[in-house]
């Protein structure tokens, strides 16, 4: 009963990239033994941005195919969709009357989000990190699995939490950020300097989990690198130095390795096996992937348990939640 509880999500926004894959879902799995496990999918993230609405419901299932071709078993894991569980967005409500305006306004994702997106700032957008902390806050979490951009989020879903506690009575768990060493920050394949991200315009700047062999390759070998002509692990290569973090996290070598097997190497083998590395890996992924979207059934099944299951516990800490701000409890009645 005592079992330490992680959760994570992962927005429907679009088609995921490799960067999702090794910067957070990847390591989903891992926890499935020794944790209880809730991974998301958080719509009511998604569309803080303009979304299709037929997109985001075919985005949405894509995430949850994905979630169980990368090796989430709903056996194991809470499995569900954020909008199916009312209790974020409720949550989200009170924890929003205890957080500074000033806290959101540091926040780095936002002011990037609202520098793109600047004609349709929505209030949404704003409070954010406050909807990411209740998903987190409702099932007691204490671990996160992240990539490096959401350590910000994390501080504050932290803070949060303290400053509830402090101000009522023990009522959350205090959460960590889960965030590995290397590959928690892919970046772009074209522009190493930001984030590999699906929403950039330029389509070589990511590589998509659901790509085909001759896109994959054709992606690594237009990624920009540099005219040094020698491979290495610097700031200097900006490029190679996230060609060979991708490189080190799909192989578990270490960059130092890397930089050893390729020392009197060009950068064209380098990619030739990069490409292949990552090839391999998202092949048994993408066959499962085809498996499962194609039924639709079951994963519907899966979602409805996962709702209900995700329910029991969010429930549960949000009545603490209204008890403790005054609310009159509502007769079982009307429930
Ligand atoms: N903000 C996260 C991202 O963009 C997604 C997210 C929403 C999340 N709620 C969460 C991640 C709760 C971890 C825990 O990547």
């Amino acid at each position: 009963m005592d079992k330490k509880t992680v959760l994570s999500g992962i927005q429907p926004s679009g088609s995921l990239t490799l960067g999702n894959y090794i910067g957070a879902l990847r390591n989903f799995s891992d926890f499935q033994n020794e944790y209880e496990c809730y991974y998301c999918i958080v719509d009511l993230h998604a569309i803080t941005v303009p979304q299709v609405p037929k997109d985001l419901r075919k985005n949405t299932l894509e995430v949850l195919a994905l979630y169980l071709a990368c090796g989430l078993n709903p056996d194991k894991s809470t499995i569900f969709i954020q909008s199916h569980v009312h209790e974020h967005a409720e949550l989200a409500w009170v924890l929003n009357t205890i957080t500074y305006m000033g806290q959101l306004n540091r926040m780095t994702q936002y002011k990037d989000k609202s520098r793109k997106y600047n004609e349709s700032i929505n209030a949404g957008l704003f409070t954010y990190p406050v909807l990411m902390a209740a998903d987190i806050l409702l099932y007691q979490a204490d671990l996160v699995p992240v990539g490096e951009d959401q350590r910000q989020h994390l501080e504050l879903a932290r803070d949060l939490a303290i400053r509830f506690n402090n101000k009522y009575s023990d009522t959350f768990s205090i959460p960590e950020p889960f965030i590995r060493s290397t590959g928690s920050k892919i970046m772009s394949l074209q522009d190493p300097s930001i984030k590999m991200s699906k929403s950039d315009p330029d389509k070589n700047a990511y590589i998509l989990l659901l790509d085909d062999k001759d896109t994959i390759y054709k992606k690594i070998k237009r990624a920009v690198t540099d005219s040094e002509n020698h491979i290495d692990y610097n700031d200097r290569q900006l490029g190679l130095k996230n060609l060979i973090d991708i490189f080190s996290s799909l192989t578990d070598k270490r960059t130092e390795e890397i930089v050893e097997m390729y020392q009197n190497k060009g950068y064209g083998e380098f990619k030739d096996d990069l490409a292949e590395i990552i090839i391999d890996c998202l092949e048994p992924i993408q066959r499962r992937y085809k498996e499962l979207i194609s039924d639709k059934e079951y994963l519907e099944k899966i979602y409805s348990i996962g709702a209900i299951k995700a329910e029991r516990k969010a429930n549960n800490t949000l009545r603490k939640v209204y008890k403790k701000v005054g609310f009159v409890p509502k007769p079982d009645m009307i429930k």
